[in-house]
Order: C-alpha cells, then sequence, then structure tokens
C-alpha cells in the first residue's frame, strides 16, 4: 500500500460538501456572528470609543473593545515556536499596526454584525509609523533567533581573503517583497461554551498549539479547551498558529454563553495574520575560472513588527548547499509599524534560494559555463557548514535527470539569441534543497472486533492527504484492506502531533503510525499464538503474515477481527517520534530534501509579457507515501515560485501602513491559463537516517528554487536581469 498512488479518502466527502470546515460545524447550535473592527491607522493610540451606536442596532449582542475584553495572559517569549504562545488582543489603547483589531461586534447575524461594526465610533491621535522598508533598511539588529531555532549568522573560514583573491565575482542585491499565504479558507473559529469547558471549531495547522494558544490566552486550564478541525482548507503557515479571530471568538462566546463564530474577511487576513517579511539579500559568489567556488555570502536584512520578532531562516539553505571553503551567512532585521512576519510557505528558503539560485546563473553567465554543470561542479563532500555527512543526498542526480528529460542540451547558449514570432524564447534552471525536520508525534492504532483498524492523532489534514497516507501505513501495517481502514484527526483529545507545517506531518505522523502498527502487531501475534481457542494456539509468531484481514502462520490462518473479539484487554498501541534535537540521526547528518528545476519561459519582444511555456522538477525526498499527493504537493510548490518570481507583491502605502493590495484580485498568484505545461518527477531513494520509513518532507521543497528557475529563464530569453522581485513587465522593457 505504501507508494501506491491511492486516490483521496476524503475526496468524496468534500467533492460532496460533507466535510465541516470551522466556520460550518452547524452541530454546536445556532451560533452568534462576530465582525472584527480594525484600526484605520498603522501606528498611534485611541483617544476614544464609542460603542453606544453599535450596542443599539438591532440585533447586536456584544461589542468587546479594551475598554471591556478580559484581561488575558502574556505571549511567553521564551518559546522557540510562537505557536503555542497566547495571541492577547484588545489590550489596550495602543496602535501597533493597520488593521489591528480594535473591536469585535458580535449579533444574531453576520449582516447585521458587520452593519453594526461600521457604528463603532474610533477616534485615534495617530503617530508617525514606521512603514517603508527602503527608508529604515540600513538601521538593522541581530535577531534574538532566526526561525526554528537556527543561528542568526555563520562563518566558515576567511570570507574576505577568500572572496578578494577570487578569479571571478558576483557581489549583487536581491530584493523580496511581502508575501502572504492566502489559502481559499479564510482563518474562522467557532466558539462553543460548554459550562466551563470550550469547545473550539478552528481552522488550524498544529491543533496542539491552538489549544495551548488559547488556554494561555484566556487563562484557560488547557484540559478544559477542546479543539476540534477534522479538515482545513489550506494553511501554508497561515494557521499555524491561531489569530485574534479565535481570541475574539473564544472570548465573546464565554461573555455571552452562547457560540460565536468570527471568520476574516479576505481583506482582514491581508491585515492581520502576518505576512513573509520583505527582505533584500546581498549575495556574493566568488569562485575560479573552472567553477569552483571559493567563497559565498549571503546577507539578508528583513523586516519585523518591534513587538514580536520574526527572523525567516532566509539565508539557512546556503549553508548546506554548495561546497566553498570560506563562507558566510547573517539575518539582520529592521523594526516596521507592520504586522508581524509569519511563516509563509517555505519560509526564507523561498526567497533566499530565488536570490542565491539568481546569483549562480550570473555566476555561471559571467564564467560562460553551463548552469547545470557550475552546480554539479560544486557538489559537496559533507555538508561544508556543519562537517557532518549528508544523509542521502542527490542533488547531482535531479539535476543530470532534470536537464536529460528537459531536453537541457537545447537552451539557448547566448542570451536573446532565439526569437519565434514575437516571443523570445529563453531557458532556466535551479537546484533545490530543503532541510527536513522531525517533531514530537503520537499516533494511536487500535483494532477492533469486527476486523478494523482506527488510527488517533490530533494531526491534522490540511489538503495534503494526511488522511490518505496514514491510511496506507495503517493497511499495509496490519495487512488489512483500506476499506477496513478509519482515520480520526484534528481534535485535541487525540494523541499529540507536531501537525502539519514544515513539511513534517506526513512523515512524523506516518513514522508514528508505523510503529504503532509495528507494535499492535506484536500484540496482535502474542494473544493469537497464546490462547487456546485459536487455531494458530502454540505456532511460532516469528513466521505470520499479517494480510487480507487475517494472520496467518504456514498453513493456518485466523481473520484478524475474531482474534480481538476473543481478547480481554484492547487491542490498541501507540508510535511515537521524538523531537529531532533528541535524536541523535539529526545531529550526526545533514538530512535534506533535493531537487532541480527547469523552465522554458517566452518573453513578447515588444511587450515584456512573460508566459511560462513548461516546467519541469525532478526531486529526491526519500521515500514517498503516495506518488499522487506527492506529485500534487511538488506542483503546487513549483506553482508558487513562478508567482513569486512573476507576480506575487502585497504593497505597503507608506503613507498608512495599510497594504493597498487586498484582495486576489489585487494580489496577482498564478492562474490556470499561467502554468500550462509543469509536471515534477521523484526518484527513487530511501533516506534511512530521515526515519525508519525512509521518507522526507515534501511539500515546501518545490517552492525551494523554483522561482529562480524562471527568472533565469527571462534572462536567458532576454538578457535582462532584473533582482528587484517579482519580476514584472516593467522591469524588463
Ligand atoms: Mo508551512 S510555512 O506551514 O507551509
Amino acid at each position: 500500500m505504501i507508494g501506491e498512488p491511492v486516490n483521496r479518502v476524503d475526496g468524496p466527502l468534500k467533492a460532496t460538501g460533507r466535510a465541516a470546515y470551522a466556520y460550518e460545524h452547524w452541530e454546536a447550535g445556532q451560533p452568534l456572528y462576530g465582525f472584527i473592527v480594525g484600526a484605520t491607522i498603522g501606528k498611534g493610540r485611541i483617544t476614544r470609543i464609542g460603542t453606544e451606536s453599535a450596542e443599539s442596532t438591532p440585533g447586536v449582542h456584544l461589542v468587546l473593545t479594551h475598554l471591556n475584553a478580559p484581561e488575558q495572559g502574556p505571549r511567553d517569549e521564551s518559546a522557540i515556536f510562537e505557536y503555542w504562545c497566547a495571541q492577547p488582543v484588545l489590550t489596550g489603547p495602543d496602535i501597533h499596526h493597520f488593521g489591528e483589531p480594535v473591536a469585535l461586534v458580535v449579533a444574531e447575524t453576520l449582516e447585521q454584525a458587520r452593519d453594526a461594526a461600521a457604528r463603532v465610533e474610533v477616534e485615534y491621535s495617530a503617530g508617525r509609523g514606521r512603514f517603508d522598508f527602503a527608508e529604515y533598511e540600513d538601521e538593522v539588529y541581530i535577531p534574538k533567533v532566526v526561525n526554528a531555532g537556527l543561528p542568526t549568522d555563520t562563518e566558515v573560514g576567511d570570507f574576505d581573503a577568500g572572496f578578494d583573491s577570487a578569479e571571478v565575482r558576483v557581489d549583487q542585491l536581491y530584493t523580496t517583497p511581502y508575501e502572504l499565504s492566502l489559502p481559499i479558507e479564510p482563518n474562522a473559529c467557532l466558539a462553543e461554551p460548554r459550562g466551563e469547558e470550550l469547545v473550539l471549531y478552528v481552522s488550524c495547522q498544529i491543533v496542539n498549539a491552538a489549544q495551548a494558544s488559547v488556554a494561555g490566552t484566556l487563562r484557560m486550564d488547557p484540559e478544559r479547551v477542546h479543539v476540534v478541525a477534522p479538515f482545513v482548507g489550506g494553511g501554508f503557515g497561515s494557521k499555524l498558529g491561531i489569530h485574534s479571530e479565535t481570541i475574539l471568538a473564544a472570548m465573546a462566546a464565554r461573555t455571552l454563553r452562547r457560540p460565536v463564530k468570527v471568520a476574516l474577511t479576505r481583506q482582514q487576513v491581508f491585515q492581520l495574520v502576518g505576512m513573509r517579511p520583505m527582505s533584500s539579500q546581498r549575495v556574493r559568489l566568488g569562485a575560479a575560472r573552472d567553477g569552483r567556488l571559493t567563497a559565498i555570502a549571503h546577507d539578508v536584512t528583513m523586516h519585523t513588527n518591534p513587538d514580536i520578532e520574526y527572523a525567516e531562516q532566509t539565508a539557512a539553505t546556503t549553508r548546506s548547499l554548495y561546497a566553498a571553503p570560506h563562507r558566510l551567512t547573517s539575518h539582520r532585521l529592521t523594526a516596521l509599524d507592520l504586522p508581524r512576519g509569519t511563516d509563509v510557505r517555505a519560509p526564507g528558503e523561498a526567497p533566499g534560494m530565488l536570490a542565491v539560485e539568481s546569483a549562480m546563473d550570473e555566476l555561471a553567465d559571467a564564467l560562460g559555463m553551463d548552469p547545470v554543470e557550475l552546480r554539479i561542479r560544486n557538489e559537496p563532500g559533507v555538508d561544508p557548514e556543519r562537517g557532518v555527512p549528508y544523509s542521502d543526498r542527490h542533488l547531482v542526480d535531479c539535476l543530470r535527470e532534470g536537464a536529460r528529460r528537459f531536453g537541457w542540451e537545447d537552451r539557448p547558449a547566448a542570451p536573446a539569441s532565439v526569437r519565434e514570432g514575437r516571443w523570445l524564447v529563453g531557458y532556466g534552471m535551479s537546484a533545490a534543497i530543503r532541510g527536513h525536520f522531525q517533531g514530537p508525534t503520537a499516533v494511536r492504532v487500535r483494532l477492533e472486533p469486527d476486523g478494523t483498524a482506527v488510527v488517533r492523532s490530533d494531526m491534522t489534514d490540511i489538503g495534503t492527504g494526511t488522511y490518505t497516507i496514514l491510511t496506507q501505513v495503517a493497511a499495509e501495517g496490519l495487512g488489512l484492506p483500506p476499506e477496513r481502514v478509519r482515520i480520526e484527526l484534528g481534535r485535541s483529545e487525540l494523541p499529540t502531533s507536531w501537525g502539519s507545517g514544515g513539511s513534517w506531518g506526513a512523515t512524523n505522523s506516518c513514522t508514528a503510525a508505523h510503529r504503532a502498527c509495528i507494535a499492535l502487531r506484536a500484540k496482535l501475534l502474542e494473544a493469537a499464538c497464546g490462547d487456546t481457542r485459536s487455531p494458530l494456539h502454540g505456532l511460532d509468531p516469528a513466521g505470520a503474515v499479517l494480510a487480507d484481514g487475517g494472520v496467518r502462520i504456514g498453513e493456518v490462518s485466523e481473520d484478524v477481527g475474531a482474534i480481538v473479539a476473543r481478547c480481554s484487554e484492547e487491542m490498541e498501541a501507540e508510535g511515537r517520534v521524538r523531537y529531532m534535537a533528541d535524536d541523535p540521526h539529526y545531529s550526526d547528518y545533514s538530512i535534506n530534501s533535493y531537487g532541480a528545476h527547469f523552465a522554458e519561459v517566452g518573453v513578447d519582444a515588444d511587450t515584456a509579457e512573460i508566459r511560462l511555456r513548461r516546467m519541469l522538477g525532478v526531486f529526491s525526498v526519500g521515500r514517498v507515501f503516495n506518488p499522487k499527493t506527492t506529485r500534487s504537493q511538488l506542483i503546487g510548490g513549483m506553482v508558487w515560485g513562478v508567482g513569486a518570481a512573476l507576480e506575487e507583491e502585497a504593497v505597503v502605502d507608506p503613507r498608512s501602513g495599510a497594504f493597498v493590495n487586498r484582495d486576489l484580485a489585487g494580489y496577482l498568484v498564478p492562474v490556470h491559463a499561467d502554468i500550462t505545461d509543469v509536471d515534477a518527477v521523484v526518484l527513487d531513494s530511501f533516506d534511512g537516517k530521515a526515519n525508519v520509513l525512509g521518507a522526507k518532507g515534501v511539500g515546501e521543497l518545490g517552492v525551494c528554487g523554483s522561482g529562480a528557475a524562471v527568472v533565469n529563464a527571462v534572462f536567458n530569453a532576454t538578457g535582462v536581469r532584473v533582482r528587484d522581485f517579482p519580476v514584472t513587465i516593467e522591469k524588463v522593457l
């Protein structure tokens, strides 16, 4: 079953509308509707807030402001992952960024709540905010820590000496814009009070984090907070933590003792959830004439909100990608009065690789060398910064196989040398690498007397296919047909997982499920062979085969359900995965996923309109659970790369600190017409250092480097190098 292209087991539920998302759990009873009022200044103070008019509007039950909001727990600054921290809102009159919640209006209907929200009168004393990245880019400080606990700076050898003595040098500045996750399901929460308990139907990636965060904010015992998230309509980082909608719904529900639901509007998602920081990245590459790198430096400056520090790991992949004796990486922050930065699909890795893999293309051009060959020539033997071996590195295989399948040898040798009618045609490529993560996860598997298995974990399926791959792992582990496996996910009462995020969800939950199945299998065999009522009694369990819903030893077999039915004890076992810092494999090896992207673009010779003509990614991610869901993840990631290369950009108004494009009409992402011929291929491999199943992270790898392949193709087509992303028409003309 593992490795088969099984269709999504939850597909029919979703296609028929029976899969309930956070806003749709009508079993909670008739809810009240909350609507958030956002600040209309970016920095300053509320001087007066008038709620009388809103409160006297028909249907209104409550207007929450900082004047009547319950006291809340503070953020825990010591936590490595902010997602478990309290998220207090409406804490006082100070405004930290445009759109920050200043009130929640709760009414009988959404329309009444929205209407009354417009009647909340707020007067401000506006201060001078720091909104423009370019203006404050030089006022930097060193972050306390880079996201995921990574070091801010690294240094190997003597970079200045190595760079100065290099025969060929690239020294360029690349800038990347604010980008947002924007899943189709906006952040939403339905909060239902049940006595002193609180049930939260919430759109989140990590159930345990949502529970801890709400409990910490509302000063509740976490045991009394029940999170329910069986289906989540995409996350991409924006639901790793919960946001103001969840806290506000929870506070209102507790105050009113009624179910209250709050969903962000698309415009509010832009202002309230957080975004990928803007970055300016200086990349310096020094190489010998033969293409061997002698020096690599990647120095990054990003924005952060002053109160909630966040530094994307933008230079992190540069530390493990290519060999070079002299190396530097650094991350710096400049504080702006904007929403906090947060994890957005391949945090740091995506914008970082956009810059570094553009610079590698510039180096190949300066050397007159094939960009694929340049990368192969700089393949390291061991991780060049950590000094440890790679667990299962197949970057060169991806580069070679990708070049062969794509027909890379047909690449126009000189930029702007091939024209087909109106179109200038170019090829570009990029390498891809992404670190693999492992985090504490438990999964419980139980066999029932009817011969079915139930797999339980608070793990989420955010559209990625968790239900499906866990079905496959349990079916294989217990020898059951997949229709005899049931998966229960997304409830805080179930065994705790690290949730979905960072491309760790599939490997964590499948490894834990696999371990549970091994333990359960041993228990089952012991029960059968030790029971005089079983035909398997007295036989050696070492030779047992579990298949087709039965246990067979030699010529004798018995149905799994019959064995379970006779047992007095529960036929259940739990499997666990450790935090990577406690797993020696993760300190002894550099464990990453790899890939190579190839793109062909056409650029209109007169208008500079850029069309992606085809794209291919070849990847090495260890063992694949399901080629269908894996390919979807990788293609989805590659499309993100196309967006980052050519379209995506949230623009801040430097006068107010508001995003001026706050919907999917103004914030452009690729549509079907932009993505004509994109394919992803995965090479066979098995990384036994990553986990016992040999599998590694997939989803975010597709975003790493894919944008660079596209912009390098634009350079090959036109001879124009744009370093300020996205590469829009006016920059190419
Ligand atoms: Mo991940 S940043 O949760 O896509």
